[in-house]
């Protein structure tokens, strides 16, 4: 018996980041939308904990225990006083280090599938907590749609979608650390005071009337000099979305995947093929939000 979950990808349109605490992370005002991309993570009982990947990215995926999906099972087995004897499969789609949380959404879509495969009966409070002791950005993997994320992001209060919003993606030809990307924003900023991440009450409305031009004219992502100094040649790419047509040109997270809002399916359309012949970006994937959560196929 196999139990398989699909977990969405995510864009920040939101992402105010406060000053480095002394435990290490950063305050956020992060406001997660879920969008059509996936991953399916597929559990089948076995001899001992093994991770499997496929997909075009799979050579960049560990295998190991340092893969969100394998701790996913064994924080679950480990409470439950299980022995995590489980073969993950991760079919990906989301792009690796990519800034749309494809690690996390393995993590919580192993954790969903494990939790559906032993039956162990956990509440979603509980899977949301053991969630946010795998990552920031697990919970929101699990729930998807569109929430504010505060604390260290993890924190989520569920935000209302009332529309279709369409993007495009382009991903770059590496990866870019998450930690690396905080440590230049914390270097950028040195010396600087820099103020309490609040949410931005106009992204707030601009989701729940499903209103994209009104969601393009907040969009804001405080991470996104970090990254653009890490990696220079994506003011090239977002460049091209915008002379392209795109409402809104913002790097995705910590990055480097660069996202684009487009006033429809057809904007959409013309913003890929612009970024697709521009050469600023390896790949291109356009997808719609809001998406749902975590979900047992
Ligand atoms: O929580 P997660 O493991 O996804 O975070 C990855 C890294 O991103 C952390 O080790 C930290 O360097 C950085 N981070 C941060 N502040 C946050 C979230 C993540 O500095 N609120």
């Amino acid at each position: 018996m196999s139990v398989t979950v699909r977990v969405p990808a995510k864009v920040n349109v939101q992402l105010a980041v406060g000053a480095a605490r002394p435990y290490g992370f950063h305050d956020l005002a992060n406001i997660f939308l879920a969008v059509g991309l996936y991953d399916e993570v597929t559990v089948t009982p076995a001899d001992a904990l093994r991770v499997t990947c496929e997909g075009p990215d799979a050579d960049q995926v560990p295998l190991d225990t340092s893969n969100l999906a394998a701790r996913a099972a064994l924080a679950l087995a480990e409470r439950r006083g299980f022995e995590p004897n489980v073969h993950i499969h991760i079919a990906k789609d989301i792009p690796v280090a990519g800034g749309m949380a494809g690690g996390s959404a393995d993590g919580a879509g192993a954790l969903l599938a494990c939790n559906t495969l032993w039956q162990t009966g956990a509440s979603r409070a509980e899977l949301l907590s053991i969630c946010a002791e795998l990552g920031s950005d697990v919970p929101f993997s699990l729930v998807g749609g569109a929430a504010l994320g505060t604390g260290r992001g993890e924190k989520l209060r569920t935000l209302d979608v009332g529309g279709t919003f369409h993007w495009v993606f382009a991903m770059a030809g590496r990866g870019l650390s998450t930690p690396a990307v905080f440590r230049e924003f914390d270097r950028l900023g040195e010396g600087t005071d820099i103020p309490e991440p609040v949410a931005s009450q106009e992204i707030v409305e601009a989701l729940a009337k499903g209103d994209a031009d009104a969601l393009a004219a907040s969009v804001s992502n405080d991470l996104q000099p970090a990254a653009l100094s890490l990696f220079p040649e994506l003011a090239d790419t977002l460049a091209a979305g915008r002379a392209a047509g795109a409402l809104a040109a913002v790097v995705s997270g910590s990055g480097p995947t660069t996202a684009f809002l487009a006033r429809d399916k057809e904007s959409a359309a013309k913003v890929a093929q612009a970024l697709e012949t521009s050469g600023t970006c390896q790949k291109v994937r356009a997808a719609s939000s809001p998406a749902p959560g975590a979900t047992v196929l």
